[in-house]
């Protein structure tokens, strides 16, 4: 028999939607890439909790990427029967987003489980800090555990890079944000910027890096510089079982079969 998972989650990072679906670097259709993410989640037939986008929604903060995103999200949290819950990233301008999306910081509550979006931004910047309101705010909200627990959602992940491009954008507070989570009923921490799938710890709370919707980044060019690369994008499926969270990274491209079997 399967276990049931009490709660299911699809994390969407770095969509970067392009002001009138212009190519991203003249050759991505980051539209199509989003929608065929999407429909991997309607085609498998899996009951979702909500899905997560962690930033980086707009490519160049376009009010028209967010007014045609705000469409896609009230379209398809109609078809999945869930919430798809938006969160900022550096390239995103946090006066589009929220006039279009709403707070750029939430609290979500699904049967227990709660969602924390966290704003790691820094406006007109590239790399991530989380301000001392933010993290006053979060340790507010923290103060009382939920039933399942919680789950940070924060754009720039809290680990270090060896990357040279890399590092000049990572969040430059990690230990404050662990400070805040010590003690808190804090089960994942999701995290996306690096268009790198990844897994890390903080503070002993495990860290899911989701790889980029719209392009992948490849880290066998660190050493070297960036490389951004036209196929290999994914997104992260995190499901939640009493005591434990298992990550899975699915491709946005579903894949030529090999082979396959059918249970029904
Ligand atoms: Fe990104
Ligand atoms: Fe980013």
């Amino acid at each position: 028999m399967p276990d049931e998972p009490t709660h299911r989650l699809a994390q969407l990072s770095d969509l970067h939607l392009t002001a009138g679906n212009a190519p991203l670097a003249g050759q991505i259709d980051t539209e199509a890439q989003l929608r065929l993410a999407l429909g991997r989640l309607a085609d498998s037939g899996l009951e979702f909790d909500a899905v997560i986008l962690s930033g980086d929604l707009a490519d160049a903060g376009s009010a028209e990427a967010y007014q045609r995103l705000q469409h896609i999200v009230a379209e398809q949290s109609e078809l999945l029967g869930c919430p798809v819950l938006a969160g900022a990233g550096n390239h995103d301008e946090r006066r589009n987003f929220t006039t279009t999306l709403g707070p750029a910081d939430s609290v979500t509550e699904i049967r227990g489980l709660r969602l924390i979006q966290l704003d790691s931004s820094v406006p007109g910047a590239g790399h991530g800090e989380i301000s001392r309101s933010r993290l006053a705010w979060l340790t507010e909200q923290l103060a009382s555990p939920a039933r399942h627990g919680t789950v940070l959602v924060v754009h720039h992940p809290p680990v270090p890079s060896a990357s040279a491009v890399m590092s000049q954008f990572a969040l430059r507070n990690p230990g404050d944000l662990a400070e805040a989570l010590t003690g808190s009923d804090v089960r994942i921490i999701l995290s996306g910027h690096q268009h790198v799938p990844g897994s890390s710890t903080l503070a002993g709370i495990p860290v899911a890096i989701a790889g980029g919707v719209s392009y992948a980044a490849d880290p066998m060019y660190q050493k070297r510089g960036y490389r951004a690369m036209t196929e290999g994008q994914s997104f992260t499926m995190v499901e939640f079982y009493p005591g434990q969270v298992v990550t899975m990274v699915a491709s946005v491209a579903a894949n030529p079969t090999l082979h396959q079997i059918d249970v029904n």
